[in-house]
């Protein structure tokens, strides 16, 4: 008998515990959205079907993990659960010094604090909202140096996520030494659209910032996505494992920051990890105000044993085809019905591009927002804006339209299958079909910072 090739990539698990979804009308989610004031953040998550606000936190832990969480060690100081997150991180990263947090942010907070000043530049390809705000909470700059490809949402290209190599040479050539604490990049590339980095790219990037004598961290949070893209698109990697293409990554640099809630499968956590014993140690002291004592960083023992099995699992081949093929799936069968997207699909989820589709609907009455409520009205899904209501309003209360109209649609790690893809694909045609009804909206109320999760908005007619 020859071995049979499938061409279907199935789920690589069985379901032995399951959450029900809570199916609603039409009526019921135009009530519910109204209430909420037509802003997602603001329903309450058994009013979605289908919910891909984040797949941060929101993935399904495996028999091994709460098997694990259960033989926790809840010891305040030196427990065995620390130990083995430990472990695991050294092992797959390489880092010697580990320091564990509540979430990724924590991470951020540290190591900003720690590092930066004002007037000080953080070069990375994109930074990720919180790790801005951190930057920029010590009065530094985040500095975006992208290659120009990840700025186009259609434009194909393997490694969309990657660094713009000789613009980061020209910012450490021409600003001093003692200005710039580190060199940064995000794997994958969650602001530009979940695109991933080259092992060449993250090569050129630390020797850029070795030869300036920069520490160059990585933000890890989909550490495995990447390392996937690396092993299906970049030459000379095809058979290497994702842990061994993972260990290569880390090696190249100096440090990461991680956001347990991403590919460490868990829902809660995140750590720093370094190899530079001084700046560890300052990160320590710190952790210790911020954070908790540092074997257990603001987490629980069983939160740390849910990681440490975690991070290998989301290293999973068969998983990481799945998880990939899953957003790719969705993908073409968008593209094929000419629904604009972000393209290639990146690792965790499908951005929809808005302003293309909705082109009768003005930056500043919110296409994206209304493109997202649509998804929500007609087949309770629920996504995330990423446009001018997150972006457009500034801190002197001026407003300009974002650089771009998006609708993020993330997948939560093992929790959707494919029958719920396919659904997804119905739902976001038939908004498609009805695109010339869709309306925009106005602001009736909102915070100065950070609007989008709190601002309440009505439909324009
Ligand atoms: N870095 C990246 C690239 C992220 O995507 C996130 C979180 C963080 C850092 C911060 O980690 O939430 O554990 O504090 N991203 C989530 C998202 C919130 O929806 O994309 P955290």
């Amino acid at each position: 008998m020859r071995e049979f090739q499938p061409k279907t990539i199935i789920e690589p698990f069985r379901i032995r515990s399951v959450e029900p979804i809570r199916f609603t009308s039409l009526a019921e989610r135009q009530a519910a959205l109204q209430s909420a004031g037509y802003n997602p953040f603001l329903l309450r998550a058994e009013q979605v079907l289908i919910d891909l606000l984040t797949d941060s936190g929101t993935g399904a832990m495996s028999s091994r993990q709460w098997a694990g969480m259960i033989a926790s060690d809840e010891s305040y100081a030196g427990a065995a659960s620390f130990y083995r997150f430990q472990a695991a991180i050294q092992d797959i990263t390489g880092y010697q010094y580990v320091i564990p947090t509540h979430q990724g942010r924590g991470a951020e907070h540290i190591l900003f604090k720690v590092t930066a000043k004002p007037g000080d530049i953080i070069p990375s390809n994109t930074h990720f909202d919180t790790t801005r705000a951190h930057v920029e909470s010590t009065g530094a700059e985040a500095r975006d140096l992208v290659i120009p490809e990840g700025r186009q949402p259609r434009l194909i290209h393997p490694f969309k996520g990657n660094m713009d190599i000789e613009a980061l040479q020209k910012l450490l050539d021409e600003t001093p030494r003692e200005r710039i604490p580190l060199v940064m990049i995000t794997v994958t590339n969650n602001s530009g659209g979940g695109q991933p980095v080259s092992m060449q790219n993250i090569r050129q990037t630390s020797q850029v910032a070795h030869a300036y004598g920069l520490p160059f961290i990585i933000d890890a949070c989909r550490f495995a996505e990447n390392a996937w893209f690396i092993k299906t698109r970049e030459p000379g990697y095809a058979d290497k494992s994702p842990i061994e293409i993972a260990r290569e990554m880390f090696s190249y640099a100096d440090g990461c920051t991680m956001s347990a809630k991403k590919d460490g499968m868990a829902n809660i956590g995140g750590y720093l990890a370094l190899n530079d014993k001084n700046l560890a140690e300052r990160c320590r002291t710190l952790e210790i105000l911020v954070e908790g004592f540092p074997t257990y960083g603001g987490m629980a023992g069983y939160d740390m044993e849910a990681i440490a099995i975690g991070l290998y699992e989301a290293l999973d081949e068969h998983y990481l085809q799945y998880r990939i093929r899953s957003i790719a799936y969705l993908g073409e069968r968008l593209v094929a019905a000419g629904v604009p997207i972000v393209q290639p699909t990146g690792g965790h989820a499908v951005y929809l591009d808005a302003r293309d589709m909705l082109p009768h609907i003005p930056a500043l009455q919110y296409p994206a927002w209304s493109l997202n409520n649509a998804l929500y009205l007609l087949g309770g899904v629920r996504g995330v804006e990423i446009g001018s209501v997150m972006f457009g309003l500034h801190p002197d209360g001026s407003e300009t339209p974002a650089a771009m109209e998006l609708v993020r649609l993330a997948f939560p790690r093992r929790v959707y299958t494919q029958s719920h893809v396919d659904y997804l694909a119905e739902v976001i045609l038939e908004v498609y079909q009805q695109r010339h009804s869709l309306r925009g909206y106005r602001i009736v109320s909102q915070a100065s910072v950070l609007r989008h999760f709190t601002a309440r908005l009505i439909p324009l007619d």
